[in-house]
């Protein structure tokens, strides 16, 4: 076959693919240089640092995409720096925290300054390639020309690496959210551009939980004391806060922050009421409820149909709108069992791919 000649003219000029760039910064050279090694294998550019002076050096003078940095350095942790100065000096690159065990919780407080997310030592260099190449797709989110399915794709791993992660029971809240969400709103007539920003919000819509001071609140052996639920009230606003700046993500932020109003005014943070909540809202705090119903906490078992129904009778027209209640009620008696089923089965997924991970 003749070449395409304006395909080869076009090959010819085309710019060398740029690779991206990390910056390692760990005091024991050792391991970033082996890191670094392996990084280099796979596709990236590296520099590595072993103190915090040349990590902020480097950070002023070269650009970067990533920044992979140890929680702890020679006792300090230092690592926290190390992000401050990525998020002033490039507020573009994601930053990954490495972390022993005992410093997990330092590492989630990272993310909630921005980090990206944190890998526990010792870290798998092919395990970190794969996550520094996830962490730059999510940072992406502020781009213009990403469409629906992008956007989707990107909040989803976003919500599946932070609060799905911490709060392991919570494991597939936010796809199946989604999912009866796009089933409930097509039920409704919703048009597509609504419903696609309501599918988005649907997946986001507890994004916000790992902005909370205490994240311990989340996995708690039981429910909440009266001031931890004042605190957990801030999670919709904080959503909408740290979601992003894309345009396609402004009414998606006001449905993350409608998703806890109640048809009867008793909800937050605003108290809002009827059809002062958008429709959105209105359904996924429907949806929302329900899933998180059929979910087995570690302080109560999933609940049963009947009494996921009674529940629904009792709220409707209180906390429900009772015109997307009826509606709903429909979808659950097409796909009640099945929906009631899958937040189980998403956590023996979730802890079977953990067990994979961790061998
Ligand atoms: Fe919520």
């Amino acid at each position: 076959m003749e070449p395409d000649s304006n395909m080869s003219e076009a090959a010819m000029h085309a710019a060398p693919e740029r690779r991206p760039s990390v910056l390692l910064v760990d005091d024991e050279r050792k391991l970033v240089e082996l890191l670094g090694a392996v990084l280099e294998a796979q596709g990236f550019d590296t520099t590595i640092a072993t103190n915090l002076a040349d990590a902020t050096k480097l950070l002023q003078a070269l650009h970067y995409d990533a920044v992979v940095t140890d929680v702890l350095f020679d006792g300090r942790e230092d690592g926290r720096e190390v992000l401050g100065a990525t998020r002033e000096l490039q507020p573009h690159a994601g930053v990954l925290m490495m972390t022993g065990r005992a410093e997990i919780p330092a590492a989630v407080a990272a993310i909630k300054k921005g980090a990206a997310d944190y890998l526990q030592k010792p870290v798998d260099p092919v395990h970190l390639a794969a996550t520094l190449s996830r962490v730059m797709e999510e940072q992406k989110i502020g781009e213009a020309t990403l469409g629906f399915a992008d956007l989707a794709g990107i909040l989803t791993s976003m919500v599946a690496h932070t609060i799905e992660r911490v709060d392991p029971y919570t494991a597939g809240h936010g796809a199946r959210t989604r999912k009866y969400c796009r089933m409930l709103a097509q039920k409704m007539g919703v048009e597509d551009r609504s419903r696609e920003r309501l599918e988005l919000a649907g997946i986001a819509h507890d994004y916000g939980k790992i902005y909370l001071d205490d994240l311990t609140f989340l996995t708690k052996n039981g429910p909440l004391t009266p001031a931890e639920y004042e605190e957990v009230k801030k999670h919709p606003l904080l959503g909408a806060r740290k979601l992003g700046t894309h345009p396609m993500l402004k009414e998606v932020c006001q449905y993350v922050a409608e998703h806890h109003e109640r048809w009867d005014g008793t909800g937050y943070p605003k108290k809002i009421k009827g059809e002062e909540i958008s429709l959105p809202g209105r359904i996924l705090c429907v949806v929302e409820v329900f899933d998180s119903l059929a979910t087995k906490r570690s302080y109560k078992e999933g609940w049963e149909l009947p009494k996921v129904l009674d529940f629904f009778a009792e709220q409707r027209a209180k906390m429900f709108d009772p015109d997307v209640l009826d509606q709903f009620l429909i979808l659950l008696g097409e796909h009640g069992d099945a929906w009631l089923k899958a937040p189980a089965a998403a956590r023996a997924e979730a802890a079977a791919k953990k067990a994979a991970d961790q061998a």
